[in-house]
Order: C-alpha cells, then structure tokens, then sequence
C-alpha cells in the first residue's frame, strides 16, 4: 500500500523522537520512499545521521543551507508528497502552523504543501491541557490537518496523563489508511476470524490451530479502504484494528447468534473463522476427572453457519474459506456451490507458508461464473487486498 509513495516525516523536538526513528523503520519496510525534515531542537534528541541511514535519503535541516536548496529545495520537498506527517509535533510547532508561522525548513515545508498533513503530537500533559495549545489544534482540525491525538500514559516528565505520542504501529496503520483509496466507503462488512472452542468441562475445550491472522487483515484492510466492518471473532492473541468493532465469541453457538443478528444490514460476509464442525454432546458441569484407562468423547455437529447464511441469502456476497489437506480444488468448489458463495478462498494448509499460523498464505480463488485464479505466496494483507479488489468489484456491479 505504501509501495513507491513519497512521505515527508517532520520530527520536531521532544524526547518522543526517538519512536519517530522506529516509525521511519516501518514505512521504509513498507516501501515509501521518506524523506525527513528535522528541526533544530529535534536534532538535539537524536542525531540526523540515524535518519539518514535509515531512510536512504539526506535529512532536511536548514532552511538556508544551499546545497540542500539546490538538491532538493524546501517547496520541491512539499510539492513531491503524498502526505506529510509531523512525528512528534510539539505544542510549539503546532502553535507555529495555526498562526502561520514559517520560520525555519519545517514550518515552511508545511505552509507550502499541498498534500494532506497528519500532526502526531506529543507533549506534558499540562501543555496538552492548556486552552491555548486547545485552541490552535482545533483551529487545525478545522483547517484540514488530521490530528492522531496523544494517548494517556507515564510521560518523560514524571507525570502521568494524556500527552503520550501513540506506539509507532499505531501511527503507521493511520499513515497507511490516509494513502489508502476508499474504495469501500459505504459497505458494511461482517468478518469472522479465529477458531471456535467448544467446552467439554470448565478447564478443557476441542478447537483447532487457527490464528485469526487471515480474518484479522482482512478486517484492518476493509476499515482503511472505507468500509464498516464488524469483526466476530473466537479467541486469538490478536489486538482489534483501528476503527473496527469486535465481537468477541467463543463457541460456534456464540459465532452464529452473533452473526445471524447483524446479517439483515450486511452487504458482505467473509467466513474466515475455522468453526469447530462439532462440539461435546454432553458438557460436564464439574471438571471430569480421571478414572479409566480410556476416555471417548461424544461429539454432536455444530451448525454449518456460512450454509445458513448462504439459504438466507437476500442481496449479500458471500465469501468462504476452504481449508483443505487435499484434493483442493475439488473441495473447494463443493463448498462454493452447496454454501450458495460469491467467492471461496481455498489453500492447503499443509504448503509451507500456507498454514494456519504464519503471516503469509498460498491461495486461490474461486468464483460462482467458474473462474479460478491463482495467487502466488503473499503476506496475509495483500491476500486481503486481493480478496477485497474482487468484493469491491462484486459490490460495485450490485449497484451498492
Ligand atoms: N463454516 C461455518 N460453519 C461451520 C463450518 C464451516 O460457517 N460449522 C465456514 C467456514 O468459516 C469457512 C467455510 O465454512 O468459510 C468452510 O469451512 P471448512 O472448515 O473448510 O469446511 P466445512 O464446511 O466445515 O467442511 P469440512 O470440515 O468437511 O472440510
């Protein structure tokens, strides 16, 4: 998403400086192409050569240095970006920008850009309370600017409140959202993630090795791409992305009630959550203890819930999953048709990098017209891209 896309990271003085090295790190990683501007203060906190090296790019410091004017020149900095973000933006340089103020490269920078500027501050939570510093970052919200507000937490001076720069991950997914089309806007989306549990006495349960990592990027991907997405997902290690409501279940039982209630308002299901297929028929109250040599569990068949979803089909795309050990594809097009699906997402967890707990996935695609694509090994985000670039065509031919 951030491939080729060329950002501007401002870093102002204060001792956050140092988060705004490990966000560089990750949107590098990510493929932009960041050019930093530091100013003075900020160059007293960590040195422009960590930048530098990091980037691949020189650092910006001084609005009248001539060889960086003649190289790169503080408009052509500003006019190159498709977005600018101030990490950390101290209440000096924001109460600089709101009275338009353009005393040194980065002030300046800012005044001459054209492309959406996100302001991250951070600073003691006095300064972050003030009615002044209140003032000038409503003044910007108002003007335009995207504002991450400041997270509440122990701050460097000793005092604990709001004021805190939000972790790099944090600022990173709201960079990546900013540079991403909303192509989604308007689309309400249902994501199932993760494993179902089904107890057999207080202390034990049957499940299966799902992570919930699919349905967790397809979830974050959908968000950023505009749509609302509701995520119903069995328990997994995962936090929830930005912007998307969960609801945590734990049983098939629970997945099903939950996803029954909001599928009237849904324009599309992804089942990405390896349901349990069948659950203790006779759950122990106490904790069972042990006494034979042999134990046999009785199990009864959980409801399929994407085939009901597929029976009640009034409108809604419908994608499943197919996770398979063999004979893929023939599984795999079963499903789609006996479920009623759009789309069902079939790989075999047993390819190495396909499985169920690893960041990437081996994947391919099969549509109701019969088509069959095949996606190449890719991290589990741009398997959702991919799956999402074909529900937003669907979406899109509905007339949504
Ligand atoms: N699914 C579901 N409810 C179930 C079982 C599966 O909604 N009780 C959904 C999954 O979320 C997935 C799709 O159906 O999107 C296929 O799941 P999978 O486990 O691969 O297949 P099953 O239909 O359970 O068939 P089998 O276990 O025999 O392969």
């Amino acid at each position: 998403m951030l491939q080729g896309k060329s950002i501007v990271l401002g870093v102002s003085g204060g001792i956050a400086v140092y988060k705004a090295v490990e966000l560089l790190r990750l949107l590098t990683k990510a493929g932009a192409d960041v050019h930093i501007i530091m100013t003075k203060n900020a160059q007293e906190f960590v040195a422009p050569l960590t930048f530098q090296t990091l980037s691949g790019n020189p650092v910006n410091t001084d609005l009248f240095n001539l060889y960086q004017e003649q190289e790169i020149g503080h408009i052509a900095l500003a006019d190159r970006a498709d977005l600018f973000i101030l990490v950390p933006a101290t209440a000096n340089l924001i109460g600089k920008i709101a009275q338009g103020l353009a005393d040194d490269l980065l002030t300046t920078s800012v005044m001459a850009t054209k492309s959406p500027v996100l302001i991250v501050p951070a600073m003691n939570t006095n300064m972050y309370e003030n009615p002044i510093y209140q003032r000038n970052e409503k003044y910007l919200a108002e003007q335009g600017y995207h504002i991450l507000e400041p997270v509440s937490g122990s701050l460097a001076c000793g005092w604990n409140g709001k004021g805190k720069l939000p972790d790099p991950e944090v600022i990173f997914t709201a960079v990546e959202s900013m540079l991403t089309p909303k192509d989604l806007l308007g689309c309400q989306i249902l994501v199932t993630a993760g494993p179902t549990r089904e107890e057999i006495d207080p202390v034990r349960y049957v499940s299966n090795y799902s992570s919930g990592k699919m349905g967790f990027a397809i979830a974050k991907v959908a968000q950023q791409r505009g749509a609302q997405v509701l995520l119903v997902s069995g328990p997994t290690c995962l936090t929830v992305p930005v912007g998307v409501h969960c609801i945590p279940v734990c049983s098939a039982e629970e997945m099903r009630a939950a996803v029954l209630e909001h599928y009237d308002n849904t324009d599309v299901v992804i089942k990405a959550a390896a349901v349990a297929d069948y659950r203790s028929a006779d759950r122990s109250v106490q904790k069972m203890k042990k006494t034979a040599d042999r134990l046999s569990l009785n199990l009864e068949r959980n409801p399929d819930i994407l085939a009901e979803l597929g029976q009640k089909k009034a409108g809604q795309i419908l994608v499943g999953f197919a996770a398979e050990t063999e004979r893929l594809l023939a599984h795999a097009a079963e499903k789609l048709e006996k479920k009623n699906l759009d789309i069902i997402v079939a790989n075999n967890v047993t390819d190495p990098g396909a499985g169920f707990d690893t960041d990437t996935n081996i994947v391919r695609l099969l549509h109701a017209d019969g088509r069959v694509e095949s996606l190449e090994k890719m991290s589990k985000q741009m398997v959702a891209q991919q799956l999402l670039n074909r529900v937003a065509m669907l979406w899109k031919v509905k007339g949504r």
